[in-house]
């Protein structure tokens, strides 16, 4: 599966929405995952993503790990996103920042 890491948290994009063939993203307050179960590995959306916050399960940074768990669990929780919408406002002043995982939105 591939998996969101935190440099999606107060930026969410979403242009990563738009490329997936399987509707496997759900949606946040600040940020957005994938359903483990739903992606197919297509790898489309990893170079769509302008803050390079979506790897391979096999080639997340060590300090990400924590984010598989994250993503599965909050895809239960959060509704489907299937389209593009408006970026976060400040998307791109947080942008390439680091230690955002506490200002992740539940
Ligand atoms: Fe997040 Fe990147 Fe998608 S910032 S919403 S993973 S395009």
């Amino acid at each position: 599966t591939h998996v969101v890491t935190e440099a999606c948290i107060k930026c969410r994009y979403t242009d990563c929405v738009d490329v997936c063939p399987v509707d496997c993203f759900h949606a946040g307050p600040n940020f957005l995952v994938i359903d483990p179960d739903e992606c197919i590995d297509c790898a489309v959306c990893v170079a769509e993503c302008p803050a390079e916050a979506i790897y391979a399960e096999e080639d997340l940074p060590s300090d990400q790990m924590q984010f598989i768990e994250i993503n599965a669990e909050l895809s239960q929780q959060w509704e489907v996103i299937s389209r593009k919408v408006d970026a976060l406002p400040d998307a791109d002043d947080w942008k390439g920042k680091t230690g955002k995982l506490e200002l992740l939105e539940r």
